[in-house]
């Protein structure tokens, strides 16, 4: 969704805002633009497109000045267009701003009645009138931010740069992140932490309520209310250069092929072989409260929730509690009902996803305990959870999240054998042989990546297919569903995941001779009723790509096979997702499409 870069310091900065915005493409965003002070006054460029039109822009008409502000917009108030391109102007103040102000229509009714003209659909576009009214009744720049604030409901992170104080920039936020940074004689904020990894990897984060001013001495963080905050930095793991494409076309298939690399950091340190047991700590639970959990509730959005179906399989078969799995989105207008004694499970790779974050904080309202499966140190969701199970999988930047679910696979495995063995649900040995082949499982992904050129070929021959179904049983239920949404986020391709048993309830109705069929057929126990289900596919004509551990399964039903290793069944997914991720990928990008950043999506969904 939308990005937000600040600077104030010595250097030159509209370039060094537009190659921070740079870095907050993969949210995906619509418009941009800069506001730079010159020293006597505000100047803005904005564009609507992609960063490379504001760029050329500012080639075209350079802005001088040291202290400015910059933003990527994803659009949810007005359509995509230059006047809708953040900074907003009024008067004196220039803001750009995160999230969504929920009371906009209100307070613009009240503002027109007073006189102030709106040059853009924007709800923004009232916080810098707010702004400018303040500072008009001769409030200075922060407390003037401060005034607008109390008259706004909803999310919001904001940076704000005023004509009359050209040295200053003020930041706020409320349900949107915001990080401050600190290097060589300047100071950045951030809506997202690789916009400022090439100045410094020391980070302040922003808390909901509070507000930072920004000069060239330093950064002064208080809360709206006033108190003074006290904050030491947190040192990010993140380097640049796991940003960077390093020589893939795009980020998405650098990101497939670093997974399994993104496993062995997950697992590393959490897993001890020898007692069969994982490390309490790191998992974030302790065995006195695994054992204590009546019922695991896990909550998601996406793909996040496919990771979480898959918690939900593994809780319940090696952990034997019960278990249910939730849309976020869906969880937080119910009126759940929450139990002492359920541990609730927030899965996101961003941390900062508007609907699981609300969820989570609805099941604390309602006493759960909540652990946090993130991946973005510093989140949201990690600060508001009561535990975090980190995956280490680095910064992912495609918007098709691939390494992060694996990720996310693999920090499942290790919770439900974790409960496993402390709710003696699981022996020590069987745990010690399930924890053995999931450290092996990363040399088998790196198997899985070698049929890259393989399933490149068979893109080929899907390229053109407007419709795919995916299918798999038990684990694989949500690998289908996972496959299904990758192909059609990022190649448009209607595609829709089901469980094999579900075929005749109605999608066999649209099986014929154009449609592609998905099979997921790992050597499992469900193995023979998928091939019924691949049966029963063939015998309407439909074209059947298999997955399978033996090439010999299904070899005279499917069109097309794809191979990978055998491992156990439990852990077959973070396999078998593999050729689904490449498959996607490369129909994708046969067809064209912007692979990392599909339209109309945005990497971090931080608004409802
Ligand atoms: O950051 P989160 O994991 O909470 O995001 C949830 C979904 O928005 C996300 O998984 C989305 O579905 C992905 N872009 C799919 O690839």
């Amino acid at each position: 969704m939308c990005g937000i870069i600040a600077y104030v310091g010595p250097r030159p900065c509209a370039q060094l805002l537009i190659d921070g915005l740079r870095k907050l493409e993969y949210r995906g965003y619509d418009s941009a633009g800069v506001a730079v002070h010159d020293g006597s006054s505000i100047v803005v460029r904005r564009a609507a497109g992609k960063l490379s039109t504001l760029q050329d822009l500012v080639d075209r008409e350079p802005v001088a000045g040291t202290v400015g502000i910059g933003h990527t917009r994803w659009a949810t108030h007005g359509p995509p267009s230059e006047r809708n391109a953040h900074p907003h102007v009024a008067g004196r103040v220039a803001v750009v701003h995160n999230g969504i102000i929920e009371n906009h229509v209100e307070l613009k009714q009240r503002l027109e009645a007073q006189g102030r003209v709106f040059t853009s659909d924007t709800d923004t576009e009232i916080v810098a009138h707010l702004v400018d009214m303040a500072m008009a009744r001769g409030l200075v720049l922060v407390e003037a931010v401060r005034d607008a604030l109390r008259e706004l409901r909803g999310a919001y992170a904001i940076a704000v740069l005023a004509k009359d104080d050209p040295e200053t920039i003020v930041v706020a936020k409320y349900a949107s992140p915001l990080v401050v940074a600190i290097a060589d004689g300047a100071v950045l904020a951030a809506s997202d932490v690789p916009a400022i990894l090439a100045h410094t990897r020391e980070v302040l984060f922003l808390e909901d309520g509070e507000m930072a001013t920004l000069t060239r001495a330093g950064a002064k963080l208080e809360t709206v209310a006033g108190e003074a905050v006290e904050r030491a930095p947190t040192t990010i793991r993140w380097s640049l250069v796991q940003a960077e494409r390093g020589g893939f076309k795009h980020f998405m298939l650098k990101e497939i092929h670093e997974q399994p690399r993104a496993i062995e950091d997950t697992l590393r340190g959490r897993v001890q072989l020898e007692s069969g047991t994982c490390n309490a700590d790191e998992i974030g639970i302790s065995e006195q409260d695994a054992n204590a959990v009546q019922r695991v509730v896990l909550l998601a959005c996406g793909t996040s929730f496919h990771a979480a179906m898959y918690g939900r399989y593994l809780l319940e078969q090696l952990a034997r509690v019960p278990a249910v799995v939730e849309l976020a989105s869906e969880f937080r207008y119910r009126e759940p009902v929450i139990a002492k004694g359920d541990l609730v499970i927030a899965v996101s790779q961003s941390g900062e996803t508007a609907d699981t974050l609300a969820a989570l904080k609805e099941a604390k309202r309602h006493g759960a305990r909540v652990l946090a499966v993130v991946n973005v140190q510093g989140s949201a969701i990690a600060r508001a959870a009561d535990g975090v199970l980190y995956t280490h999988a680095g910064p992912e930047i495609g918007v098709a999240s691939t390494k992060c679910f694996t990720a996310q696979l693999a920090a499942m495995a290790l919770v439900a054998i974790h409960m496993g063995r402390a709710r003696n649900a699981l022996t020590a040995e069987r745990a010690t042989a399930l924890l053995g082949e999931l450290v092996k499982v990363p040399e088998k992904m790196r198997h899985a990546l070698e049929q890259d050129a393989s399933v490149q070929l068979i893109a080929r021959d899907l390229v053109s297919s407007q419709n795919a179904l995916f299918l798999g049983r038990g684990v694989s239920c949500p690998v289908a569903l996972e496959g299904a949404l990758k192909l059609k986020e990022i190649s448009y391709v209607h595609a829709e995941g089901y469980a094999g048993g579900e075929m005749k309830h109605g999608p066999l109705a649209l099986v014929d001779r154009t449609m592609p069929v998905v099979c997921l057929l790992p050597d499992d126990p469900s193995l023979e009723k998928m091939l019924s289900n691949v049966q029963e596919v063939r015998a309407r004509d439909g074209r059947v790509l298999a997955v399978v551990n033996d090439a010999h399964t299904a070899a005279s039903l499917a069109q097309w096979t794809i191979t990978v290793p055998r491992t156990e069944p439990e852990f077959s997914p973070l396999i078998t997702t593999i050729p689904l991720q490449l498959l996607s990928y490369h129909v994708a990008d046969q067809r064209g499409t912007d692979v990392d950043q599909p339209r109309n999506l945005a990497k971090t969904v931080t608004v409802e």
